[in-house]
């Protein structure tokens, strides 16, 4: 378990370069499913057992990242966020890019006055590359170096959002040997910006409902937000509600009483920002009943991300026990 969310956080994979992630993720599921399929723009989804109202769970395998837009000058590149990462986050850090590029960021400043006035407001205008003499393609796609590490019940590394989510359901379908009812798992590409793959994952298939399975902030870091009830290690989160949408409430209902009966850790969760790939599954097709099970995580868009193996356990208890519900 613990090699499976290394090996995932530590692959490299920005939205709209999956193909690395993917083809990781295939080695690992494919003698546990009863098949697979990528689809057109990159998807993959697999599929395990038989009958019963099936049931979708979606993880995304794109991670944030950044991506070269110009050279200033040879060795010099600007650079733009994929997906949400903050130029606070990206500043003096390490990253990699698909062509092997190793580079770091800096911000750019010719007086002391410059430097503070650029450290207040940090934009991605006044970030650079340096590449340390390597040229680039304009377009080339990279993300944090960051390796994984292990703390007693926490974990860190790059991309737990959403790597650790797709470890759950590698892990689930490792798992789940005779599933009482046909469940699918799908990986989807492009969430960070703008939940791409979740729009369409679901033609395919014939499924009565969907749960995405994605990270969510916490508030268990001194002077933490004060709205978000979230802790890490109190057991994976049931979301109420995000910015982007409202859980349905009959899979909510049926999650509680899963987790109640199975005396698993939960807690619930009401975010005031964010959103995840439910948003996009219930919009699809004719409308999926969708919701999102969290796992709770410290820094959330940076290169150490923190999550808690208890939860992480928990979550595949939590899904694997709704599978099995009848
Ligand atoms: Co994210
Ligand atoms: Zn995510």
């Amino acid at each position: 378990m613990i090699e499976t969310i290394k090996a995932l956080t530590e692959a490299f994979g920005p939205s709209g370069r999956e193909d690395k992630i993917r083809n990781l993720i295939i080695e690992m599921i494919k003698d546990h499913v009863d098949g697979y399929n990528v689809d057109k723009i990159g998807n993959l989804i697999a599929w395990k057992g038989e009958g019963g109202e099936p049931v979708l769970f979606v993880s995304h395998m794109d991670e944030i990242g950044i991506v070269i837009t110009n050279e200033i000058e040879e060795g010099f590149y600007r650079i733009e966020p994929v997906g949400g990462m903050s130029p606070y986050s990206a500043l003096s850090r390490r990253f990699i890019f698909e062509d092997g590029t190793i580079g770091v960021v800096s911000v750019e400043h010719e007086t002391f006055e410059d430097y503070k006035k650029a450290l207040s407001n940090m934009t991605f205008d006044n970030l650079y590359l340096d590449t340390m003499g390597k040229k680039m393609k304009i377009g080339t796609f990279g993300v944090y170096m960051s390796s994984f590490y292990e703390s007693g019940d926490l974990m860190m590394s790059k991309a737990m959002d959403d790597r650790s989510g797709a470890a759950v359901l590698v892990e689930l379908v490792k798992k789940l040997k005779n599933p009482k009812r046909k469940f699918y798992v799908a990986f989807s590409i492009q969430e960070e910006v703008g939940l791409v793959g979740a729009s369409v994952v679901a033609y395919p298939v014939d499924v009565s409902e969907a749960i995405a399975i994605d990270v969510t902030d916490s508030a268990d870091t001194p002077k933490a937000f004060k709205r978000v009830p979230m802790k890490l290690g109190k057991g994976p989160a049931i979301k109420v509600k995000d910015k982007m949408s409202i859980s349905d409430k009959r899979i909510v209902d049926k999650l509680v009483e899963v987790a109640e009966k199975e005396e698993i850790p939960y807690q619930m969760e009401v975010l005031i920002f964010g959103g995840t790939d439910a948003a996009a599954l219930m919009k699809t097709k004719d409308g999926i009943p969708s919701a999102t099970v969290s796992i709770p995580t410290r820094y959330i868009h940076t290169p150490s991300e923190v999550v808690s193996k208890k939860d992480f356990e928990n979550t595949v208890k939590l899904l694997s026990a709704y599978v099995q519900r009848v």
